[in-house]
């Protein structure tokens, strides 16, 4: 089916949004291990904003960062892009594992996706969702009402190995005990993240990558962030919103959102004209972090787009005295 609205498919916006992501991942790792995790999304969010501002599109943020924790944000209905363009819905993480960053741990990315106007889920007043993610060539394998042994088994029949050789990426939290122990049960391996389940998503969605599902309840935006992903790279993600309480689920159907319903990627991000970045914050299986040299700034990049699948990982080096995206601190 034509899409409703007209994207120019000659322009892969995908490379215009690594602009940002690199951007952001800069700035966020100026404040690397302060231990201050809103002066690294404030920097990012900073550093982001003006280069999403140049980008030919008239963009709307349906998902921006800091509503869950009171961050500095790229607050939802901001409207983005130089005016000109196609009208688009944007979702800014700028960066996932803020925690991570504050800390100087691996593994945190700074993401931006982009998809027509009106085809990512806003996720409403639900912060969180449970998740399953896996690679295309298991989507069919996999039912995410099933028991997670069935769905080791699935999989494990699916790839050709055993149950014990699958990696599961799961998010290490306390509200993950039971899941974890059932894993363990059924004897798959076990790689916990600390934060950063967009990377976790991508991980499983790539077979060049010993991670083969993801399972575990994370945050709701990062659930339609790593739906945009997955979409690119021809993956699978299914989900649930998940309602802290009463008064949460009832104030989310009161919104019109059906929260007993098994999202499907389709679901989360419609379509298939999404465009996606990424730039990694610190050193992670996915991307390299950023890395400050003489008189140079190196990033790594992942930038893609579901209409070509095309998948490019992106070297940067930006000189600092004449890279437009470095923001420097205050008294250099
Ligand atoms: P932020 O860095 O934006 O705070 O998010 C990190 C993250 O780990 C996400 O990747 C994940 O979806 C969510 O937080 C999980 O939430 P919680 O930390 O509350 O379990």
């Amino acid at each position: 089916m034509q899409s409703a609205v007209n994207l120019d498919p000659e322009r892969n916006l995908a490379l215009d949004l690594v602009r940002a992501t690199e951007a952001a991942a800069i700035a966020a790792v100026r404040h690397l291990g302060r231990g201050d995790k809103n002066l690294v999304d404030g920097a990012a969010v900073d550093a982001m904003r003006p280069i999403l501002g140049g980008v030919s599109m008239r963009g709307t943020v349906v998902i921006g960062e800091g509503e869950k924790d009171d961050a500095p944000m790229l607050f939802n209905g901001e409207q983005v892009g130089n005016g000109t363009g196609p009208e688009v819905d944007i979702a800014v993480d700028p960066v996932d594992g803020t925690t991570l960053t504050a800390k100087a741990m691996p593994n945190a990315l700074a993401v931006v996706a982009l998809a027509e106007r009106g085809s990512m889920l806003d996720p409403g007043p639900v912060f969180y969702m449970e998740k399953l993610a896996v690679s295309g060539d298991f989507a069919d394998a996999v039912d995410f009402e099933a028991p997670i042994e069935r769905n080791l088994k699935w999989i494990a029949k699916a790839k050709g190995v055993a149950v014990e050789d699958l990696a599961v990426c799961i998010l290490d939290r306390p509200r993950h005990a039971d899941l974890v122990d059932r894993i363990r049960k059924a004897g798959s391996r076990i790689k916990f993240i600390l934060d950063g389940d967009v990377a976790g998503a991508i991980l499983a969605a790539d077979p060049d990558h010993d991670v083969d599902l993801l399972v575990g309840v994370g945050g709701t935006p990062e659930g339609v962030i790593a739906a945009c992903a997955l979409k690119c790279m021809g993956g699978a993600i299914f989900g649930r919103l998940k309602p802290d309480d009463d008064d949460m689920r009832q104030r989310a159907v009161d919104a019109g959102y059906d929260v007993d319903k098994v999202l499907t990627i389709d679901d989360l991000v419609a379509g298939d004209n999404v465009f996606f970045a990424a730039t990694g914050v610190t050193d992670g299986e996915l991307l390299k972090g950023v890395q400050y040299r003489k008189g140079e700034v190196w990033t790594q990049s992942l930038s893609m787009r579901s209409r070509s699948r095309a998948r490019r990982l992106v070297d940067t080096r930006h000189n600092l005295e004449r890279s437009n995206l470095i923001v420097r601190p205050s008294g250099n």
